[in-house]
C-alpha cells in the first residue's frame, strides 16, 4: 500500500495555525487525519498539561518532555496512519522544538539530541512538508490577546523579543528530505488559505 503523506503546519503563537487547520479539515474531510504536538495521545495529553501548566522546568526537562510526547505521537498515531496509507496533518512538530527550545532559547547544545531523536525515534516518519505561517509577532500577539476564548500559556506571555527569535528560528528551518514552505500569515484568513490549500493539495496529489 502507498504510504500516506505527512504535513506539518507551524508558526509562532497567534500566527493562525488553528484557523488554517480548521479550514483544511473542512476541505479535506476524510482525506487526512489531524493531530497536534504536544499531545495527540493519552500520554501526550498528560505531558501537554505539564508543559503548558505552571510547573517550572529546566530547559532540558522541557525539551525531553516535548520529545517524550512526540515519541508517543509518532509511535501510536502518525506512523501507523501513514502505514495504512492515510495522510496526516499535524499542528506543530519538531519545527517548533527547533524554533522555541533551540533557536529562541539559545540552546544550540540540544542539536545533537534532536538529531539522535530523529534518527532513532522518528526514523522514516519525517514530514514530507512543513507549512510555516509567518506572522509579525506584534500582530500575532494582538490577535491572541483580543481572542477572549483563547487560554494563554506560559509561552504566550513571554516578551516580544522571544517571539521575534522564534519567528527567526522558523525561517531558518531546513530539513533534508522535507519541503519547507513559508506562507505570509498577515493577510485575511481566506487569502492565507489559498496558499495553504494549494501547497497541501500539491503534496497530497
Ligand atoms: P494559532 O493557532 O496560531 O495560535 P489562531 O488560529 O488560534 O492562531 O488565531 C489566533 C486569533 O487570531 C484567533 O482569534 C483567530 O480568529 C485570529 N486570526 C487567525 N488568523 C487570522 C488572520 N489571518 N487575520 C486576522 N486574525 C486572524
Ligand atoms: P499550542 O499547541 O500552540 O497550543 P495553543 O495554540 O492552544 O496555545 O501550544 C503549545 C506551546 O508549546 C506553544 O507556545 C509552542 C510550544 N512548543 C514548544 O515550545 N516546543 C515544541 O516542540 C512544541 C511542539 C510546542
Amino acid at each position: 500500500m502507498k504510504k500516506g503523506k505527512f504535513i506539518v503546519v507551524d508558526g509562532i503563537d497567534g500566527s493562525g495555525k488553528s484557523t488554517q487547520i480548521k479550514m483544511l479539515k473542512k476541505r479535506l474531510g476524510a482525506r487526512a487525519t489531524f493531530t497536534h504536538d504536544p499531545g495527540g495521545t493519552p500520554t501526550g495529553e498528560a505531558i501537554r498539561t505539564i508543559l503548558l501548566g505552571k510547573a517550572r522546568l529546566s530547559p532540558v526537562a522541557l525539551l525531553l518532555l516535548f520529545l517524550a510526547s512526540r515519541a508517543a505521537l509518532v509511535e501510536e498515531v502518525i506512523a501507523p496512519a501513514l502505514a495504512r496509507g492515510k495522510n496526516v496533518i499535524s499542528d506543530r512538530f519538531d519545527s517548533s522544538t527547533f524554533a522555541y527550545q533551540v533557536h529562541a532559547s539559545g540552546h544550540t547544545e540540544f542539536r545533537p539530541l534532536m538529531k539522535a531523536f530523529a534518527q532513532n525515534v522518528l526514523k522514516d516518519t519525517r514530514p514530507d512538508a512543513y507549512v510555516l505561517l509567518d506572522s509579525d509577532p506584534v500582530l500575532a500577539r494582538r490577535r491572541l490577546f483580543t481572542d477572549r476564548k483563547k487560554k494563554l500559556n506560559a509561552y504566550d506571555k513571554k516578551p516580544l523579543s522571544f517571539h521575534r527569535a522564534v519567528r527567526a528560528g522558523f525561517k531558518k528551518i531546513k530539513s533534508a528530505g522535507s519541503k519547507v514552505f513559508i506562507v505570509n500569515g498577515d493577510r485575511a484568513p481566506e487569502e492565507v488559505f489559498k496558499d495553504v490549500s494549494s501547497i497541501v493539495s500539491r503534496i497530497l496529489n
